[in-house]
């Protein structure tokens, strides 16, 4: 490697970073997803259909590698994650590792699974942050969405634990129509943590949430009410609580710029290694993917793999993108919402008003969350289990 592989902190960290980010044009921070394995079931959940098994997830060395070697090449932040990334024994130790070559660690989790003396010894191991998902304020619709009894209590008492021993906390709520009307309360719920960062994350519609948009898609109604709770609250709050909160996306106008565009800001690896462009890549059929395990460094495959190179930049945009003015702001929006509901990744997002297929999108949207239907499929190894009848 052209990199030395001392302990990176302040100023060689920005010069390594200069120096090698930048030629490879490297972004500042990675998803590791250390297993697919997860005691929660959430009908909602984005990771693909087809799950990775624990008997093909990278070993401890080999995450070691990727660290080092992320390191390396200049990034910067290293967000653990899943599955839950707690179910992992070697936790600690990878989060020592991130920590010994550099790297800020972010601990992504739905922390049923830690204990206080593990999350101390994740802290003595020089995690930096901890995103805790909530699925609601309250345990009667919290833990029904996660399919896992007592989760709502446990979060809780995770999360005072987390600022106790003096770590940031973000509080991710992850929004549907079945809980939006706890949004105020959730709200003053991440006050109470005290939470820095409250982000209030509309269910997006691949993967396995798919098979149950019609239990989670907002009312208009909602959506209304959701704008203006979310406004009121960032005034009363500026300083205290930052809160991050995109518009869902079949009742938008303009498609979000999804992962900062294909290929630009953002990679992911996989439990078995393989580098994703997003979190949810492989639910587009046709796309292979390199992986860590192959005979490329990281950095090549950001920069010559055919699965990033697809859809980077603007080249392979169809009409309307390819002679719209935001094509450079937005990227067309979403390739896997995109595959999801045309078959067509290059095809412009639906959310997208100048997409042919956003009005029926939209009436699908307003018809599916009018008829109310509540019950999940909630996501597990099993391949789903549908929610019992409730009386
Ligand atoms: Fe963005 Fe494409 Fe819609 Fe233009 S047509 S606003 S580039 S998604
Ligand atoms: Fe894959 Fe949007 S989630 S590009």
């Amino acid at each position: 490697s052209p990199i030395a592989r001392e302990p990176a902190d302040g100023l060689a960290v920005l010069e390594r970073r200069g120096s090698v980010a930048e030629q490879f044009g490297i972004p500042l921070a990675v998803l590791a997803e250390l297993t697919h394995r997860c005691p929660l079931q959430c009908p909602y959940c984005s990771n693909p259909v087809e799950l990775e098994r624990s008997r093909g997830e990278l070993t401890t060395p080999e995450w070691k590698a990727v660290l080092s070697e992320l390191a390396e090449i200049g990034v910067l932040q290293i967000h653990f994650s899943g599955g839950e990334p707690t179910a992992r024994k070697d936790l600690v130790e990878l989060v020592r590792h991130a920590t010994d070559v550099g790297l800020y660690s972010n601990l992504i989790t739905s922390a049923v699974l830690l204990s206080r003396d593990k999350l101390k010894a994740l802290a003595d191991a020089g995690l930096c942050h901890v995103q805790i998902s909530f699925q609601g304020n309250e345990p009667k619709v919290a833990d029904r969405v996660a399919g896992f009894s007592n989760a709502h209590a446990k979060k809780l008492e995770v999360a005072r634990w987390t600022r106790e021993l003096d770590l940031p906390l973000t509080v991710n709520a992850v929004m549907h129509r079945q809980n939006l009307d706890q949004l105020a309360d959730i709200i003053a719920m991440a006050v109470e943590l005290d939470a820095d960062r409250l982000e209030v994350a509309n269910v997006q519609y691949y993967g396995w949430a798919l098979k149950n948009r019609a239990a989670l898609m907002p009312t208009l109604q909602q959506l209304e009410d959701t704008t203006r709770i979310v406004e009121d609250a960032r005034s009363r709050l500026k300083g205290t609580l930052e809160i991050d909160y995109v518009m869902p996306d079949y009742y938008a106008l303009r498609p979000k710029k999804c992962m900062g565009g294909w290929g630009r800001q953002f990679f992911n690896i996989s439990p078995t290694g393989k580098v994703l462009p997003c979190h949810a890549a492989e639910t587009i059929t046709g796309l292979d993917f390199e992986s860590v395990r192959g005979n490329h460094s990281i950095a090549w495959i950001w920069q010559n793999s055919e699965a990033f190179n697809r859809y980077r930049g603007t080249g392979w945009m169809q009409e309307p993108c390819a002679s719209c003015a935001f094509k450079e702001i937005d990227f067309g929006g979403c390739r896997c919402q995109a595959f999801a509901l045309t078959g067509d990744a290059a095809a412009t997002d639906p959310a997208c008003a100048l997409s042919p297929r956003h009005q029926e999108i939209f009436q699908l949207a307003a018809t599916e969350a009018d008829e109310a239907q509540s019950r999940f499929i909630y996501r597990n190894f099993a391949g789903g289990t549908p929610e019992p009848e409730r009386d």
